[in-house]
């Protein structure tokens, strides 16, 4: 599995309870409450339910939305502040794992609370969460035959999704629409992204989607150039030792060859192998326990997706950046899944004008309140930003320092603000 969140288990009986709080809010489909007084008015989202993907089969993707705490003050009308997307990742985690444990306005504290969050990505932007696709978390899935196999059809949901979120209210219909995610998300998103450029192509202005652009965290984009990557990168930060490097690259070659020979679910279970290697080794990274993985996580979709598990999406980011759609790419420096060098390995790769420049422009150090917060480097529509003391779940790590990225980004200003005229200092040989 891509993504295993590291909670404990006593979190998955708070995690249901807040749910059915979640749900209770509902205006379709209400579950029965289980402990709504335990939940905090505040922390209730403004709206949630269900979005009918297919009104045949009833099978929904649900949602929750969280406005603008403080919408931006150039923004003062409401029908101009961005509205942040969230896909969880997995394939088939819900998306209520980033709301309450990452970047959601309360997160769940060690004591088993919840708490505001200070670094709360509904700060400035409304912030939807969706469980994505449909099977997962408290989506509904009419039967497993429904649920995606691949990115198109996941993008197909999604952007019916999108749309009928965006048609219940009227405010929402200008609103810059940003999609956010990690990991496994590093799929759907450049699909989606994809997705939305391609059918406003055919659409008259005003039933486009407002599309301000797409951000991956930690994601899983190309893995057949990501896979390969992990035995250097351990090995250079020093967690593995030669031989150690050596067994690694040995299953990762043969990973890649099962993708070179399209034999997509066992090039699936030959990551799984390296990653497990990965982590028997370090030592890092352990995986959460798997029964409340099982829970958080739905084996359905995991199995439906198995074989696009290891398909690259790399050609839908290029095609978003070609159209000059901004893109954000962010890692936590220690992620040993998908972080820096698996990503910038992909990068390099691309096929895009402006991909040498890119990769010459000027890494600047970022800081927030004066400390070293991490890195940024853009060139037009691309953006990196590598985040400092994070793992694979950036939010959770790094809660102020990931909500000011996302908001610079978003709003093009400090780290991120546009530099194109004076880029490209071409500073020797390297
Ligand atoms: C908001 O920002 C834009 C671009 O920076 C600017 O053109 C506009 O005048 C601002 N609006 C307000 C109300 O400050
Ligand atoms: C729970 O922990 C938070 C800090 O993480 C603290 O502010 C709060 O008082 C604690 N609550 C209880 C009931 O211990
Ligand atoms: C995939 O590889 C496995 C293991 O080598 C093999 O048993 C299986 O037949 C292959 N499947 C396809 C479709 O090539
Ligand atoms: C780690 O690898 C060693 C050596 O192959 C093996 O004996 C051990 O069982 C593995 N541990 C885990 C947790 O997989």
């Amino acid at each position: 599995m891509e993504y295993s969140p590291p909670l404990f288990p006593k979190l998955l009986f708070l995690l249901i309870i807040i749910i059915a709080a979640v749900l209770h809010h509902s205006t379709a489909r209400p579950l029965p409450l289980f402990a709504a007084t335990s939940y905090p008015k505040q922390a209730l989202p403004i709206k949630s339910g269900y979005l009918t993907v297919n009104p045949t089969t009833g099978s929904s993707i649900f949602y929750t939305f969280y406005e603008a705490q403080n919408p931006h003050k150039n923004a003062s009308k409401i029908s101009q502040t961005p509205i942040l997307i969230w896909l969880q990742g997995g394939p088939g985690c819900s998306s209520m794992i980033a709301n309450l444990y990452e970047l959601g306005p309360w997160i769940v504290n060690q004591n088993l609370s919840l708490e505001p969050n200070s670094g709360s990505w509904n700060n400035l932007f409304g912030l939807l969460f969706l469980d994505n696709p449909i099977g997962t978390g408290f989506s509904i899935a009419a039967s497993p035959q429904e649920i995606p196999r691949n990115q198109n059809d996941v993008a197909k949901h999604l952007y019916i999704a999108i749309k009928e979120f965006i048609a219940l209210d009227e405010s929402f219909k200008t609103r810059p629409i940003y999609i956010t995610g990690e990991s496994y998300a590093g799929k759907y998103i450049p699909a989606i992204g994809y997705h939305i450029l391609t059918e406003n192509q055919c659409l008259p202005r005003g039933k486009r989607v407002n599309l301000g652009g797409v951000a991956i965290g930690n994601g899983l984009t190309d893995p057949e150039i990501q896979v390969a990557t992990h035995g250097v990168n351990a090995y250079n930060l020093g967690l593995i030792n030669e031989k150690q490097k050596a067994l690694l690259e040995e299953l990762q070659f043969e990973a890649v060859g099962f993708v070179k020979s399209g034999n997509w679910s066992e090039a699936t279970n030959a990551r799984t192998n390296v990653l497990n290697a990965l982590t028997n080794m370090t030592g890092l990274a352990t995986l959460g326990s798997e029964s409340l993985v099982f829970e958080v996580c739905s084996d359905v979709v995991g199995d439906a997706l198995k074989d696009d598990v290891m398909k690259s999406v790399r050609y839908m980011v290029e095609f978003l950046v070609k159209k000059s759609v901004k893109v954000l790419l962010y890692q936590g420096q220690c992620d040993l899944r998908d972080g820096v060098v698996s990503t910038l390995a992909w990068v390099k790769k691309m096929e895009w004008e402006g991909i040498e420049r890119f990769l010459k422009a000027e890494r600047k150090v970022w800081r927030v309140d004066g400390k070293l917060a991490g890195y940024v480097q853009r060139w037009e529509s691309l953006s990196h930003a590598v985040v400092m003391n994070a793992g694979h779940l950036v939010p959770t790590d790094q809660g102020v320092n990931s909500q000011v990225m996302i908001q610079d980004w978003v709003l093009e200003r400090g780290s991120f603000a546009g530099e194109e005229t004076q880029d490209i200092q071409l500073k020797g040989s390297v």
